[in-house]
Formats: C-alpha cells, sequence, structure tokens
C-alpha cells in the first residue's frame, strides 16, 4: 500500500459557542445512565451543575465523581471504575482539561475489556472489544483529549507517565464549547495554549505526518499563533477563546494521526517525576527540541515562521525556520513560562534522574517520530540545556 495513511476522529464533534446545549440530545443517544468525570473546581464553576440539568431535560440519570485533583493517575482510574460498575452507568461524559478527559477513556475501555490500564501500553493487551461510549467536554483549549485515541496516565508505583494510544480510547462524541475555556485562569491558558501549539508542530514536522494531519496542524499553528497570546492577556477575549478551542482542537486531531515527536517524549517524565503541569513541562523544552531538529525540518519550519511573521515570506526557507524557532521562544517568554529551575526543581536531584527521564522517554517510543531522531545522550543534554533555559537569548543549542 503505497502512501497509505489513515485519519481517526471521533463519530460526531459538537463545535461552538453554547455548543454544550447538544449535551442533552448526545446523552440520549449513548445511553441511560452516565457517570460524569470531572474535579471539584468545575463543580464550584457550576459546569457539573449544567451538564446535569441538560441530561434531566432528556431523563438521562447520572452519577459524578469528582476525585480527579491532578493529572490523572491509575487510582482514579480504579475509584471511578468501581463507582461505575456499583451504579451501573451505562456510559460516561467528561467534563474538564485533559486529565478529566484521559480518565474516562480509560474507564470507557476498561469497563468492556478490562484489566489495569498499563496493560494496554505498548500495545501489549489490545482492546478488541468497542469501549462504552464516551462524551467528552473540554474546558481547556489545550491538549485536544476530545479528539485523540491516546490517554495518559500516571503508574503510582514506578512514576511513569505512561502514554497509552489505541483506536478504542477514541471519545465517540466531542463537545467543544469555548465558553467553557473563559474561566481558565492566566497560568492554565498559558500552559494549555503552548501544548496544544506543541501539538500542531510537532504533528506538522512528524515524520508520520500526511497530507489530512497537514490540514489539521496548519490550521491549528495559524489559529494558536494568531490567538494564544490575546487568550492570555484578556481572558474575556470570546474571540481569542474560540479560535483557541478550535484551534486546540485541530491540533488534536491532527497528532492524534500523525504522532507527537521529541518535546512530548521528553516532557512525559518531567511530569511524572516533578508534578509540572504538562503544556509547562512541554514550553520548557519546546523552543531548545526545535532549535535542535531544526537543520533536519526546515522547509515545515519555514512554514511555521511564515504563520509567525509575513517578514519570513521575502526570507530564505533556512531563514524562516530560524525566525520560527525564535518566535516560540518570544511567545514562552511573553506567556511568562518558567524553566525547569525557575519552576522550583533543584538542580541535584534533577540530575540523578536524567538518565532515567532520557530512557523513559525514548521508551515512549515518541522521539523516534522527530525529524532528527536523537540519541540518549543527545536527549541528556538537552534536558540540560533546558533546566536553565533563558527564553529571552538564543540558547545555541546544536
Ligand atoms: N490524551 C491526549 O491526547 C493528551 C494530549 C495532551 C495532554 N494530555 C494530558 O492531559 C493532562 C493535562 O490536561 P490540561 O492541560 O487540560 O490540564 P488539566 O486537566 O490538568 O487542568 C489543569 C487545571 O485547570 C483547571 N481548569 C480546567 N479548565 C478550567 C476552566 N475552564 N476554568 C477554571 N479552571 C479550569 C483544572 O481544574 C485543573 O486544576 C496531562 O495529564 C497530559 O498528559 C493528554
Ligand atoms: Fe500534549
Amino acid at each position: 500500500m503505497d502512501n497509505y495513511a489513515v485519519f481517526r476522529t471521533p463519530q460526531t464533534i459538537n463545535y461552538g459557542r453554547n455548543s454544550l446545549e447538544k449535551l442533552g440530545n448526545e446523552a440520549a443517544l449513548s445511553g441511560k445512565k452516565a457517570l460524569i468525570i470531572s474535579d471539584k473546581i468545575m463543580d464550584t464553576l457550576g459546569y457539573v451543575n449544567s451538564c446535569r440539568n441538560y441530561l434531566s431535560k432528556e431523563n438521562v440519570e447520572n452519577v459524578v465523581y469528582l476525585g480527579v485533583e491532578s493529572e490523572p493517575t491509575d487510582k482514579y482510574v480504579t475509584e471511578a471504575l468501581e463507582l461505575l460498575k456499583a451504579e451501573q452507568c451505562d456510559f460516561v461524559i467528561s467534563l474538564g482539561g485533559g486529565s478529566c478527559i484521559d480518565t474516562a477513556k480509560a474507564i470507557a475501555v476498561l469497563a468492556t475489556n478490562g484489566g489495569y490500564i498499563g496493560d494496554y501500553m505498548r500495545g501489549n493487551k489490545i482492546a478488541k472489544e468497542a469501549a462504552i461510549p464516551h462524551i467528552a467536554i473540554p474546558t481547556t483549549a489545550g491538549t485536544g483529549s476530545e479528539a485523540t485515541d491516546v490517554t495518559v496516565i500516571t503508574n503510582t508505583s514506578n512514576d511513569v507517565k505512561m502514554m497509552i494510544k489505541q483506536p478504542a480510547f477514541m471519545p465517540t462524541v466531542a463537545i467543544v464549547d469555548p465558553l467553557l475555556t473563559i474561566t481558565s485562569p492566566q497560568s492554565v491558558t498559558a500552559a494549555t495554549g503552548i501544548d496544544a501549539l506543541s501539538h500542531a508542530i510537532e504533528a506538522y514536522i512528524s515524520r508520520l505526518s500526511h497530507p489530512m494531519t497537514d490540514m489539521a496542524a496548519l490550521s491549528g499553528m495559524k489559529l494558536i499563533v494568531n490567538n494564544l497570546l490575546k487568550a492570555y492577556e484578556d481572558g474575556e477575549n470570546l474571540d481569542a477563546r474560540e479560535a483557541m478551542s478550535l484551534g486546540a482542537l485541530q491540533a488534536g486531531m491532527a497528532f492524534t494521526n500523525a504522532s507527537v515527536c521529541l518535546v512530548h517524549g521528553m516532557s512525559r517524565p518531567i511530569g511524572a517525576l516533578f508534578h509540572v503541569p504538562h503544556g509547562y513541562s512541554n514550553a520548557m523544552l519546546l523552543p531548545a527540541v526545535l532549535e535542535f531538529s531544526k537543520d533536519s525540518s526546515i522547509d515545515r519550519l519555514a512554514d511555521l515562521g511564515r504563520i509567525f511573521s509575513p517578514e519570513a515570506n521575502s526570507k530564505t526557507n533556512k531563514e524562516a525556520a530560524e525566525i520560527a524557532v525564535s518566535s516560540v521562544r518570544d511567545l514562552c517568554l511573553q506567556l511568562n513560562i518558567p524553566n525547569l529551575s525557575g519552576f522550583g526543581i533543584e538542580k541535584q536531584p534533577f540530575e540523578s534522574v536524567v538518565s532515567k527521564m532520557a530512557n523513559d522517554a525514548l521508551a515512549s517510543g515518541s522521539p523516534g517520530n522527530n525529524p532528527k531522531v536523537p540519541t540518549k545522550l543527545e536527549i541528556e543534554e538537552l534536558y540540560h540545556i533546558c533546566f536553565n533555559y533563558d527564553f529571552s537569548t538564543d540558547n545555541k543549542v546544536r
């Protein structure tokens, strides 16, 4: 099969301001009793009640799990799965950031395929049975998890952020209502927005990219580059919030079908060991890793440079690719992204796990999709560079 490629998405994507109103109809098509996976912040903001009201109107029973307190662990998955079984729920609704959505994905698959979530890592166990229906409702413009067949769950016994990717994890329905992101605090807007940008860029430069993913990645990059700072500076700018939700969704559609690369491979171990929010750990790595990858992806990064700056149109591809890297660095600076040291990580504990992190990064498979495939030593060097990375100057990464 020459030029074979595959492009998976949820069965239905509802998108736009007030699209949450569609929840009742979608739920009635999905089952009789829902388990809502969310967190206490969503509850306090009144979002959980809004969802329950839409369900009541369609006579869909529901039970709520609010135990997602951080990026998801196997502990939340076990707890919520027990609740699903005890309450005989026949589908799940996730409401929140990627943490709630990823928890719900694991439950939807385990409900019909059984076992421990870690069993599904690297395809060791394949989910052959269809998952129970899952309606994903993101409240961050970030992960794009509502449209990916990926779930990231921390194994609490060895501190590994398990990246699991199989078709059964794809949500059945996504409801992407940008109005739900208005309450996102500045730091969450910055972190999740850079995560979305990393998805679009990594999907675009990935060795596994193809024309369908390029379409989504290019559109996602444009929307995010033109709107992230606006949403960060004025959280009530509805047009910017809407563009970010759409950009994050498209970036998710792109990377789930083209894969992420070195940034995500190196980012997960930092998140698992030092509890750095996922978007921040990506941002801390993104400029240095793009600099490392640049010479192997000049033409693609030139496209990104021309999205950032019209001046790049009159430059060579090599110059435009340099503009891409420096523009990403400037954006991180404007979003007040700290480096690893600035985040409060101590040098010695960090140094002592660099080798483990490089091994975990390589084992995830993501670095193998990078335009320049790194050695373990190169990954270790990048971790050292990023520890004290200065977002205000060129840090001369090889
Ligand atoms: N499955 C995928 O495809 C995929 C892709 C990228 C990242 N991830 C994973 O997603 C997780 C991160 O998700 P995230 O970046 O969306 O953050 P998150 O879900 O961890 O949320 C961060 C914080 O922001 C709060 N929050 C979320 N939306 C809010 C809103 N509208 N108003 C106020 N507060 C709000 C949450 O309650 C939480 O305290 C990580 O575990 C990461 O590994 C998954
Ligand atoms: Fe991500």
